[in-house]
């Protein structure tokens, strides 16, 4: 396994009290495998990524449990050595690149800087080189061109290629990818995932994939895990959760989001229920 997260607790603490975010959960990835986390919004999906990053902020904090990655428990990390990880064996891209590109610099400055750190071997005229390479992987038009550009001049699909060319360079062993393609038009956004296999194929890149968008994690997974209100409430292989989904909340998600040639969209009776506790009912996890 390359990572595994257990019992896992994350929780915010206001003078209102405590508010559990991720309660207890547990699971693994293995090498050059896609895990997806799947819930609706506020479901704890990101402030699990966040903790496995160690990028949580006050008032919130990880209370509870262990985030083994290659043997050694990220949270007992010092945030000098959490630093180094972060961005060198564990990437991360997020729904919004604006938020990890930095304004001030050229995207091929930034990138440049990522093979500086990551690829010593290579001096400046072979970065420079493979910067443009890179660009092109991704699918940049006018790769030569774009390494001058500042990143607001690059269009949200484009920025979001930057930010996989920037995964890319640094080689991470674990991709977490939150709501990546969300502010993608569909055209752009099959593309992006598809990259992400790619690398994923030809690195053997393990990926934690987030999204509340189950035709995406048809795409994207080999083991899903669904969240509700901050617990695992099924995992299965993907295969097994299309095919075969035990738990009500899982089921109530497949029938509310059609996807096409596998799940028809049923009555609004079968979809998730406000006035439900999922929590009420077992737990299945495969
Ligand atoms: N700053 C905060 N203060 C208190 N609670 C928070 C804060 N940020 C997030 N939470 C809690 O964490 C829960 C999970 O949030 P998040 O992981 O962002 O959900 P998701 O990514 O699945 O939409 C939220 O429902 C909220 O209760
Ligand atoms: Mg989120």
């Amino acid at each position: 396994m390359l990572l595994e997260v257990k019992n896992l607790k994350t929780q915010f603490f206001s003078d209102r009290g405590v508010n559990t975010a991720v309660d207890s959960i547990s699971f693994s990835i293995e090498k050059g495998k896609t895990l997806c986390i799947v819930g609706e919004s506020g479901s704890g999906k990101s402030m699990t990524s966040l903790s496995i990053m160690a990028l949580v902020e006050e008032p919130g904090r990880v209370t509870e449990g262990e985030i083994i990655f290659e043997g050694n428990d990220l949270l007992r990390k010092s945030e000098d050595e959490m630093r180094k990880i972060r961005g060198n064996e564990i990437a991360m891209i997020f729904q919004e690149p604006m938020t990890s590109l930095n304004p001030s610099y050229t995207v091929g400055f930034q990138i440049d800087e990522v093979l500086k750190l990551h690829q010593k071997h290579l001096n400046k005229d072979e970065r420079k080189i493979r910067v443009i390479e890179l660009f092109e992987e991704v699918g940049i038009p006018l790769a030569r061109d774009k390494y001058n550009e500042y990143p607001f001049k690059l269009s949200g699909g484009q920025r979001q290629r930057v930010m996989i060319a920037m995964a890319m360079a640094c080689e991470p062993k674990l991709l977490i990818a939150d709501e990546p393609t969300t502010a993608l038009d569909v055209t752009i956004q099959a593309q992006v995932l598809e990259l992400m296999n790619d690398l994923k194929k030809k690195k053997g890149t393990s990926i934690l994939f987030i999204t509340h968008d189950l035709a995406v994690v048809s795409q994207m997974a080999d083991e899903v895990i669904v969240m509700y209100r901050g617990h695992v409430v099924e995992q299965a292989s993907k295969e097994e959760l299309f095919a075969n989904p035990k738990h009500p909340y899982t089921k109530a998600l497949l029938a509310s989001i059609p996807i096409p040639g596998k799940v028809k969209r049923k009555s609004r009776l079968e979809t998730v229920d406000e006035n439900v506790n999922y929590l009420d009912f077992p737990k299945e996890i495969r």
